[in-house]
């Protein structure tokens, strides 16, 4: 593993322990994150960004859970992790913004306590000196009145107001690297714009690295360096946002743009949506998990599918890609 990744994982696996059985929710996964860059998960609902990111927070409960392969996380290897060290790492070495806000705060305490308990036991400081990073961090998100709305509790406050308090707390301890887990999706239109500028300009700010989660093509576009696109557990295709987005070579990635309207865009070239549906992560699946959907399938396809295809800053894994590229 390089020594100049912040983040590096290889051949990641997480199977969940349903009751019906076995969930395969992410698997051999394998990305880095370089330090300032800004990385866009892509991919349609179900198809394990969520369970990806919780993983490089080790929040997936033990028992249910079975994370094999390597996460290493600014040189330390996560998955080895005691867990006071990994409560020291939770919040400062990475921090997560989470896709449903009630989650990242505990209703019974206010929006203040919260911010400054965790700058308390991250940053050694002192009840009020706490208390001034959280109103300053408050502030810094633009939330009107940070001073009163510190007492207030996370149901006090409107939907765009807890994203942005949550961002507030997860910037709190200036983490190296922000996982944003579709910050912006239960937002409406204008807000979901400010809070993604705030974002960039924090991340700016901070030198922060991000990974931004989301299912929009617009707004990977928008924020990131790098995407890696998800399909049914696995990255699929991987590079620089601009490249993959403009000349997308694994059918999976022309399918989700010719489905998405997004600037740049032309629509005349728009390709129909994707027939069918994901498939079930209840089987194990070997082969290509879009060959069901792919008008490019052959029988080569249901054979178990090879490692990633590289060609320079780029990945890909489809054998029919590989013969064009
Ligand atoms: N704790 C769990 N137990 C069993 N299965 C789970 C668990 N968490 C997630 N899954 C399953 O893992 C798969 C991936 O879920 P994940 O939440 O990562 O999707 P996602 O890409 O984040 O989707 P969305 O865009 O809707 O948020 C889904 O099939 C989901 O049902
Ligand atoms: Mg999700």
């Amino acid at each position: 593993m390089s020594a100049d990744k912040l983040i590096d994982v290889r051949n990641l696996n997480v199977t969940f322990k349903g009751e019906e059985g076995p969930v395969y929710a992410v698997s051999d996964v394998s990305f880095d994150l370089a330090a300032g860059e800004t990385l866009a998960l892509l991919g349609e609902s179900g198809c394990g960004k969520s369970v990806t990111m919780k993983s490089l927070m080790r929040l997936h409960p033990a028992h249910k859970t079975r994370i094999e392969g390597q996460i290493n996380i600014d040189g330390v290897d996560l998955l080895s992790m005691r867990p006071a060290a990994l409560s020291a790492m939770r919040g400062k070495t990475v921090s997560m913004v989470f896709q449903e806000p009630m989650l990242a705060f505990d209703p019974v305490y206010t929006v203040g306590d919260q911010i400054i308990e965790s700058v308390m036991r991250h940053e050694g400081f002192s009840r009020v000196d706490a208390r001034k990073r959280a109103l300053e961090m408050l502030e810094r998100v633009r939330i009107p009145s940070a001073a009163k709305r510190l007492d207030a509790y996370p149901h006090e406050m409107s939907g765009g107001m807890r994203q942005r308090a949550m961002i507030a707390l997860a910037l709190a301890c200036k983490p190296k690297i922000l996982l944003a887990d579709e910050p912006t999706t239960a937002l409406d239109a204008t807000v979901q714009i400010q809070v993604l500028l705030l974002l960039k300009e924090l991340q700016r700010e901070l030198g922060m690295s991000m990974i931004f989660v989301t299912h929009d093509v617009g707004v990977a576009i928008e924020v990131a360096d790098r995407t890696a696109v998800m399909y049914a557990g696995r990255i699929i295709e991987e590079g620089p946002v601009d490249d993959v987005l403009s000349n997308p070579w694994h059918p999976y990635t022309q399918g989700l743009l010719g489905a998405t309207v997004h600037p740049g865009m032309d629509r005349k070239q728009a390709l129909p949506a994707i027939p069918g549906s994901p498939p079930q992560l209840t089987r194990q699946i070997t082969e290509c998990a879009f060959a069901a959907r792919c008008s490019y399938r052959t029988d080569e396809c249901m054979k178990p599918m090879p490692a990633a295809y590289q060609a320079q800053t780029r990945a890909v894994r489809c054998i029919h890609a590989l013969a064009e590229v």
